[in-house]
């Protein structure tokens, strides 16, 4: 079922600040910020080869990355996301083996534009898990 890791995530309190330190101290290639007000997060991403870091910044109220960034205002890993060929097999298979999946069950559009499911951290070694339709 799970497929290769499509990327990394950093929640941010400054997007433009982490996206500088990515361009200018480490020498990466970053994407223009895209707001996705379906996830409550702006998200820029750089690839690095091998797999992409997304970098995720709040956006508006209630943000689900609000809470996490309370907690470490510096920043930190929020999630990492791997590649399934078919997410709602994968889904199923997942709650029939007792895991939790995030929200109302149903993907949602991520910021590549395919279907994506977020699964519940207390379920995989306390590391929030996205899915994303390859
Ligand atoms: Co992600």
């Amino acid at each position: 079922m799970l497929g290769r890791l499509n990327h990394v995530a950093i929640a941010v309190p400054d997007l433009a600040a982490a996206s500088a330190v990515y361009r200018d101290t480490l020498g990466a290639r970053v994407t223009e910020p895209q707001a996705l007000p379906e996830h409550g997060v702006t998200v820029v991403f750089i690839d690095v080869g091998n797999t992409k870091i997304e970098l995720l910044e709040p956006l508006g109220e209630g943000s689900p990355i609000a809470a996490f960034l309370a907690k470490s205002p510096s920043g930190g890993m929020h999630h990492v996301c791997y590649e399934v060929d078919d997410i709602l097999a994968a889904r199923d298979h997942l709650k029939a083996s007792g895991a939790r999946v995030l929200g109302d069950g149903n993907p949602k559009t991520g910021a590549h534009g395919k279907p994506v499911l977020f699964l519940h951290p207390k379920d995989f070694q306390g590391t929030l898990v996205e899915l994303e339709q390859a």
